[in-house]
């Protein structure tokens, strides 16, 4: 795993953006794996802004969403499907079709789970992953307690994620219990994964993450098992790391044609 501490969200994003136009040089027609929350919206900023600005292309590029709310009506603004076509997908010229998410809405749940795995199979796999830190450890919504090798389903959310993801909604009371998300096993078979986490809040789910044993009671740590995993914090999100002064020392003198 490799850590690496930056001033801020601005410079995370560069640097994950820039992974990501380096991967598209490299196969126009990768595959993303992309996540919700606020942690990835500079990312997507700025790849559209680089898709504006400089052309870089989408057009042959598949992404598979992490996960889902259960039960909420197509159209929903905070249905994660909607959530990455507003923040990402539609600012960019990925087409429409080429953007899958577990489907919440499904009368037939674990059928529906075994759809998407298939298709995350069929095109290949994920080549890169995003993803978001909860502040309670969790990966998608694959929340503490979760198999090390799980794959695609149904999972209830921890009070206080329910609590966290609240200010997306009108109130408390509007949350849904239920959620599909990628598994931690899924989520281990992406080529490259990418974790962004900022601010004083996740310092503990990200000190247990990187330096605690690999737990369930943290699933993010699932990722020191992962062989291409790399995690961007800021200062508030690396303050509680015990090794923050080597992963600096390495990331100075790492040579820049390595990328990440
Ligand atoms: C939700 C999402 C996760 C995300 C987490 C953190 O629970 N399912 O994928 O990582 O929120 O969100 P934020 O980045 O807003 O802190």
């Amino acid at each position: 795993m490799e850590v690496v501490i930056l001033p801020g969200g601005k410079p995370i994003a560069a640097l994950a953006a820039d992974a990501i136009e380096a991967l598209l040089r490299r196969k126009p027609d990768a595959v993303l794996g992309l996540a919700t929350g606020s942690s990835p919206l500079p990312v997507y900023e700025e790849l559209a802004q680089r898709h504006e600005r400089g052309g870089l292309d989408f057009s042959r590029v598949r992404a598979f969403t992490l996960d889902e709310y259960v039960g909420l009506p197509a159209g929903h603004p905070e249905a994660y499907r909607e959530v990455i076509r507003r923040e990402f997908t539609d600012r960019v010229n990925i087409s429409p079709d080429n953007v899958r998410g577990p489907d919440g809405q499904a009368a037939d749940i674990p059928a529906a789970c075994r759809t998407y795995e298939d298709a995350i199979r069929d095109a290949g796999g994920v080549d890169l992953q995003l993803l978001g830190l909860g502040t309670d450890g969790h990966i998608g919504f694959n929340e503490p307690g979760s198999s090390l090798a799980s794959r695609t389903r149904i999972k209830t959310l921890i009070e206080q994620t329910r609590r966290d993801n609240a200010r997306f909604f009108g109130s408390l009371a509007e949350v849904p219990h239920h959620v599909l998300t990628q598994g931690l096993g899924t989520i281990l078979e992406a080529r490259h994964v990418i974790l962004i986490a900022t601010g004083a809040q996740k310092a503990q789910a990200v000190r247990d993450l990187a330096e605690g044993p690999v737990a369930a009671i943290c699933p993010a740590s699932v990722l020191q098992l992962h062989p291409h995993a790399t995690v961007l914090l800021d200062e508030a999100a690396a303050s509680s790391l015990r090794l923050a002064d080597f992963y600096r020392h390495s990331y100075d003198g790492k040579p820049r044609w390595q990328g990440l």
